[in-house]
């Protein structure tokens, strides 16, 4: 497995795992594709033999990373991928300087809220009906100082 920032060339499959995993809620290849084009965006992601299996990415604002997603194609889960994604993101936005990384996570979604604790993240607070589908968010944070 191959782990690297993003290339334009890796968007269209990302769009397609992002359907994948989050259905209605899934940024299109357009809104991908415009988050790739800003300057203070970041992108990890996972290869196999050449293929994309996973991604995250991030924005840089002020002292702070925001997450925006995190997804591993569902037959390449619980190996390890997801881990190896957050961990290139931390370092990426610690080479950044960034000195806290916050994100949103559905109250609902267990294994990514198990793996954002694995990695030292904190809950904050709740976000009331923060999707969509009226689902509550957990604002989450992580000190990188
Ligand atoms: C969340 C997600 C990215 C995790 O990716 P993954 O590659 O399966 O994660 P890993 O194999 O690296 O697992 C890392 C740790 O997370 C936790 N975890 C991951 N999936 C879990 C599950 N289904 N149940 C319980 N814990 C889980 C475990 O602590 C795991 O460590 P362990 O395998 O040593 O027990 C993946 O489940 C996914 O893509 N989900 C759909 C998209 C999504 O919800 N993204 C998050 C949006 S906020």
């Amino acid at each position: 497995m191959i782990y690297r920032n993003w290339i334009y060339q890796d968007i269209l499959k990302i769009s397609e795992i992002e359907k994948e995993c989050f259905g209605k809620g899934a940024w299109s290849f357009q809104m991908l594709a415009d988050s790739f084009s800003l300057d203070y965006f970041s992108g990890t992601v996972a290869l196999d033999n050449d293929e994309v299996v996973g991604y995250g990415c991030m924005t840089f604002n002020g002292d702070d990373a925001d997450i925006g997603n995190i997804a591993v194609t569902e037959n390449y889960r619980r190996s390890g991928i997801g881990n190896k994604i957050l961990e290139h993101m931390i370092s990426d936005a610690k080479k950044h300087n960034m000195q806290k990384m916050f994100l949103e996570v559905r109250v609902t979604n267990a294994p990514a809220q198990i793996l954002y604790l694995t990695h030292g993240f904190k809950g904050l607070y709740v976000r009331s009906r923060y999707y969509p589908d009226g689902e509550d968010a957990i604002v989450m944070v992580k000190e990188l100082s």
